[in-house]
């Protein structure tokens, strides 16, 4: 059997361009999308998007038995995943996520935007313990002015997770630019490279409030 490839370094930035990923996000953005048609189509973008993300994690080979004769087989190379979800409409790429990773251990990190400034204020914070020895996928579905995810990023640099690759829907340049500025060797997978952020820090064309949508808020 051949041996799998390995790569241990993902590019800096991934544009999922999956038809499937390109068809749901386009519904995702239409104004008339129903809050529970925006939900699903989230829960599974997110699975395909965590395949892209996934994709250069390490292998290993191990002996079985399959009904016919043992065989050496590739298996997941120690499974040490954290996938932290950025309160609250992290948690909609999560449930996708978790559909393909079950055993993976789950963080969350509150952040909001101060509405004048646009600064990430951190209010809630809980990580497993051995963040050290495990691999993390950062979730937020909007990366606009970056300010979320680079203060995420800090948070999960201190506990020195082993490595950090975030992955969103829709990323703005200008969040991309600074997120890269602040910490080149974090891999961004997203599904949409859209065209800038209005004055209001929002994503155009985008798709409104991801919060507000997947949970029925406005
Ligand atoms: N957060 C959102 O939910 N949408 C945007 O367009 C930008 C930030």
């Amino acid at each position: 059997m051949p041996k799998p490839q390995h790569n241990p370094h993902p590019p800096a930035l991934t544009i999922v361009d999956h038809p499937l990923v390109q068809h749901k996000l386009s519904l995702m953005r239409k104004r008339d999308t129903s809050t529970s048609k925006f939900r699903l189509l989230m829960r599974e973008i997110s699975l395909l998007l965590a395949y892209e993300a996934t994709r250069d994690l390490a292998l290993e080979e191990t002996e079985i038995e399959t009904p016919l004769e043992p065989a050496q087989v590739p298996v997941l190379a120690g499974k040490k995943l954290c996938l932290v979800s950025i309160l609250r409409a992290g948690n909609g790429i999560l449930d996708g996520m978790l559909d393909l990773m079950p055993s993976a251990r789950v963080g969350h990190i509150g952040i909001y935007r101060e509405p004048r400034t646009l600064q990430a204020v951190e209010y809630y914070l809980k990580l497993p313990d051995d963040l050290p020895g495990r691999d993390v996928i950062l979730v937020d579905p909007m990366l606009a002015t970056g300010n979320s995810a680079v203060a995420a990023i800090s948070r999960l640099v201190e506990l020195k997770a082993r490595s950090i690759r975030f992955v969103c829907l829709v990323a703005a340049p200008e969040g991309i630019a600074q997120l890269h500025r602040i910490f080149p060797q974090v891999a961004v997978f997203t599904a949409a490279l859209d065209r800038c952020l209005n004055d209001h820090g929002y994503i155009l064309p985008g798709l409104g409030d991801a919060g507000d949508r997947l949970f029925g808020t406005k």
